[in-house]
């Protein structure tokens, strides 16, 4: 069956009101947030709470987050973490990662971040690397430039255990995907990346028509 549901306006505030709330940390960030030129990176409040959903429902103890920005998901993420719970985060730029963490600061959640500064291509690699890391992950959410999704993908999966789950946002990039005269890096990644998925038996796969697309794939 097709799907069935046209997401108007009007549904989507209705889905927001019935279903969504924002603890105070968060609705201050995304505050602070909407005065940027770049607040449009940002996930929306529906985002996060499915994030916080999937941390729950996969009972997600150790995650990593690719891509943090202000820090949005990354304190939704700190926020439903059981006490001793710890994501590892990455971020190319100093300035957003001390925004984010100082969010988590004031949140009050900050012992359980571990945000790193560099290029994520280097911090994984790096990560991987550290005794104990392989397998003994959780979560991985991927939300950083779109080129590195196939580096990135690979090493969450290094990274991941038997079982364990992986997001990543922007999928669809706003329908550019099957728009053929979209030839840019970014769109022609994406459909790489997407393409490489269908394929790949390491995982069992679902693409969500949610946000900007989102999919889920559970490590085999
Ligand atoms: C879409 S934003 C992340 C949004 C964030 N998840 C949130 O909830 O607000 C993408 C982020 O990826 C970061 N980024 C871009 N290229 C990167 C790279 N090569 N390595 C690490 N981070 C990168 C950018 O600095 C930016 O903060």
């Amino acid at each position: 069956m097709r799907i069935q549901v046209t997401i108007t306006e009007r549904l989507q505030d209705y889905i927001a009101d019935v279903s969504v709330s924002e603890p105070a940390p968060l609705l201050e960030l995304r505050e602070q947030t909407s005065r940027l030129d770049e607040r449009n990176m940002q996930i929306s409040p529906e985002q996060g709470q499915f994030l916080s959903v999937l941390l729950r429902a996969t009972g997600a103890r150790r995650t990593l987050e690719v891509g943090v920005f202000t820090g949005y998901s990354l304190l939704r993420t700190a926020l439903t973490l059981p006490e001793g719970g710890r994501v590892t985060a990455c971020d190319i730029s100093e300035d957003w990662a001390k925004t984010a963490l100082g969010h988590c600061e004031r949140a009050g959640v900050a012992d359980k971040v571990d945000l790193r500064v560099g290029d994520a291509r280097e911090t994984l690699a790096a990560l991987v690397e550290e005794e104990g890391a392989a397998g003994g992950y959780d979560f991985v959410f991927l939300d950083a430039d779109k080129e590195g999704y196939e580096t990135y993908y690979e090493h969450g999966l290094t990274l991941l255990r038997p079982g364990g789950l992986l997001v990543a946002d922007n999928v669809l990039w706003s329908g550019l995907v099957i728009d053929e005269s979209a030839q840019d890096e970014e769109t022609r990644a994406l459909r790489a990346f997407n393409a490489k998925l269908r394929e790949d038996h390491r995982v069992d796969l679902c693409m969500l028509p949610f946000a900007d697309g989102l999919t889920l794939a559970v490590k085999r």
